[in-house]
Order: structure tokens, then sequence, then C-alpha cells
């Protein structure tokens, strides 16, 4: 298989989200270029324009007027996150710090994933919440009001739970230290400090002193590296030629994948590295035709790759030996559970894998092709990964749900056709 030209993904997911919601709390206005135009990024903006946020269409290029930190309103309707956990787990605690109640929903997969995560360190600092059925899952309210100080141990390396309690305590002017067992990725932490925020990061602790302000600020959203992984892959089960991925965000805490997927064997550089709004930024250059072999990820990396786990397991069939992922439970809480969907996946396009309690084993064969039908159980990042594989010669995969593509990178059955000869 050739590889050839230049793929230009979309704006980073988790950045585009924060920018939103930044803008919103800031004191001025933001103008946003570059922000992914996305079902889920959609879903924020939504749930902002229901609290009194004038967010416009999402564009390349945008404004967003500030409110204030505290200065949201009523939402009249319920807020709708689709199937964005990010939407509604910062949203949650944004609103925990307003003195209103809100009522969350979202869609199957999302309504199944927990918010008790997030619900328990906003409890402590004196939000109320309470569920329709289920507790711990959507549909939620939360009842914000005066919230209180925190220093929250959160069980999981979660950028979501660390993020929610965070922009509470910004929100609502108290001071909160948040530790994790691993460090997940930063762009809270590094967006806040770009608008003023005295945040202090030590180790795996995140610290914000009371009183924080929100000051408005312009930013560009660099290009998403869980996007560009999908095209990193490609490149690396190539045969021959190069794919150049530029303006990728290259945040340490995002990059555990090219790691991976380098220490495998392929062949990847970085081009053009720059500093850009706070992020390390570059052009991803990937050369075909290098085999792989088989790794080990452990669970200290895995926030660093955590939504390219399915397409690890994806590259892992076509490379030779075994590879292993461990500490990766999470997995089990993502849009589906995606350590049993990917397993069932890969055996049914012909793969050998089996699942581990937190996490999975592919046995991988070298270069080859796979035929068969996967269930992407509507996730976006299972059905992209093995898109991947069906890219390859002499492979035909047929994806259940190919449209589920647009959560996070409307435009991708394109692009992938139109990198590979
Ligand atoms: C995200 C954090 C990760 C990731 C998700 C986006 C974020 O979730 O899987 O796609 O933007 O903070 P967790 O923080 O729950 O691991």
């Amino acid at each position: 298989m050739k590889v050839h030209g230049s793929v230009r993904v979309p704006g980073d997911k988790s950045i585009s989200h924060r920018a939103l919601l930044l803008a919103a709390l800031g004191e001025g206005s933001s103008r946003i270029t570059g922000i992914l135009d996305s079902a889920d990024v959609r879903s924020t903006a939504g749930v902002l324009r229901a609290m009194g946020v004038a967010v416009p269409p999402l564009a390349p290029s945008l404004v967003v007027k500030g409110r204030g930190a505290r200065a949201l309103t009523a939402p009249a309707v319920d807020l709708d996150c689709g199937n964005s956990g990010t939407t509604t787990r910062l949203a949650a605690g944004i609103v925990a710090a307003q003195s209103f109640a809100a009522r969350f929903v979202g869609d199957a997969s999302l309504s199944r994933r927990p918010m008790g995560r997030v619900a328990r360190p906003l409890e402590a600092m004196g939000a109320r919440v309470s569920y329709d059925a289920e507790t711990g899952r959507l549909p939620m309210t939360v009842h914000g009001g005066a919230l209180r100080d925190v220093d929250w141990t959160s069980e999981t390396s979660s950028a979501q739970v660390k993020s929610a309690i965070v922009l509470a305590g910004v929100a609502a002017g108290v001071e909160v230290t948040v530790r994790e067992p691993h460090r997940s990725r930063d762009h809270t932490e590094r967006m806040l400090a770009a608008r003023g925020v005295d945040v202090w990061v030590h180790d795996r602790a995140v610290h914000v002193p009371a009183g924080s302000r929100v000051a408005a600020l312009d930013t560009a959203v660099p290009g998403d590296p869980s996007s560009a992984a999908f095209f990193a892959a490609l490149g690396a089960l190539g045969d021959v030629g190069t794919l150049q991925l530029p303006d990728v965000c290259l945040n340490p805490t995002r990059t555990g994948f090219f790691f991976a997927l380098a220490r495998m064997g392929a062949r990847l550089t970085v081009d053009d590295e720059r500093r850009e709004g706070g992020e390390d930024v570059g052009t991803v250059v990937v050369e075909a035709g290098h085999p792989l072999r088989g790794t080990t990820v452990e669970a200290d990396e895995v926030p660093s790759m955590i939504d390219e786990l399915p397409l690890l397991a994806c590259v892992a069939a076509c490379a030779e030996g075994e590879t292993v992922v461990r500490g990766a439970a999470e997995l089990r809480v993502k849009e589906s559970d995606r350590i049993t969907a990917v397993v069932q996946a890969l055996r049914a396009v012909g793969g050998e894998a089996d699942e581990l309690p937190d996490g999975f084993v592919v046995r991988g064969r070298g270069a080859r092709a796979f035929r068969g039908a996967v269930a992407t159980h509507a996730d976006h990042r299972l059905a992209m990964a093995f898109g991947v594989l069906g890219a390859l010669p002499r492979s035909d995969v047929v994806v259940d749900d190919p449209a589920c593509v647009d959560v996070s990178f409307p435009g991708f059955w394109q692009a992938l056709a139109g990198a590979v000869a």
C-alpha cells in the first residue's frame, strides 16, 4: 500500500470544548479559530446557549462574548450533552457554581457512563446532585450553590473529573486541589493559566487558589492528536510513501500513541515544532515500510493514549508478536466498553485478541489483510480504528455505523480514501 500527501486533521476536541467553556466564563470577548465542528463540540455549544451564552454557529473563526464566571442563566430546557462525556462533566462543574439547577441528559451511550465520579467531588464542595433513576447515571440534575474549598483525591486519572473540579472552583472563586493517580491531559490547566488564573501543577496534583477570574483570550485550536493517530497508524502500516500531518497538538499528555508506535518500529518524526497558545504544535511525518513489533503498555502510559488504545489494538494485529495493554480499565466506561468491543471486533475480522479485566492482549501476525463485519456500538473511535484496517490492501472490513465518526472527525472517510493510493 502506498500512502501519500498531507492530512490536515480537524481541531482538537478537548481544546475545542474548553475554548468554548472558558470563553463563556471569561470577562470580555474571545475569538476562537480552528474549532472542531463536530457533534460533541456542538453539544457543548448547545449547553452554553441554553445557559444564556451567545455562542454563534461553529465556524472556522467565531467570537464568544463571555458572561463572567458566575453569571450564566438558569436553562429553560434540559442540557442535552448528546454523546459527549466531556460536555457533561465539565459543564456539571460550571453549573455547580451557579445559583440554579440544571438537568443533564444524553444519548444511550452517555446515559450508561458513570457520573458519580464527578458528582461526588462537586457534592463535597457543597453542590447537590440528584438522579432521575439510577444513582450515578444520566439524567442527572446538578443543583448549584455556594461552594467551599476542596482537596480531592481522584480514584481515576480522568481529565474530565479533574477539570470539573477545577472549573467549579474557578467559577465559584474557591480554592481547589485535585490529585490523580497518573497525570491526565492538562489542557484545562494550560488554558486557565493563559487566561490569567494562577494554576499550580506539581507532579500529579493541581492547585488553584481562591478568587480566580478568567480573562478573555483569542485562541487557535491545534489539530487533534487523537485524530492524527489514525493517519499515523495508516502511514506506519503502509509499504511505501510518506504521510504529513501538519499542525498537530503535541502536548506530552497526549502523545503516548505516537511514542508507542515509534517503539513498535514505526518511523515517525516531527517537523516545524513550535509553541502556539501554550501548546506544543508540529507536523508529524510518518514514513511507511518499516515492520512493526508488539509492545507493552502499562498504567502510567495509559492516560496519554487513552482514546487511541482501540487503534493500538488494530495496529498490534499487524505487528509481529504480542502486544499487551494493562491498567486501562477506564476503557470499559468510554463511549462503549472498548475492551470487549475491540477484542470482539478484531476477532470478527480475523485477528487474535483476548480481554484482560483492565486491558487486552493482541497476538499480531505481521502485515496482513482483514475481512469481516465490525459492530462499533456507535463508538466513533472504533469505527475509525477499523476503518484503518479496512484500508489495507485486500482487506474488506464493513463498519456497521460509519456516520458515528461525526462525533469527533467529520470527513474522516474522505480523508482516509485520499491518503492511500
Ligand atoms: C477528555 C478526557 C478523556 C478522554 C476524552 C476527552 C477531555 O476522558 O477519553 O475523550 O477532554 O478531558 P477521561 O478524562 O474521563 O479519561
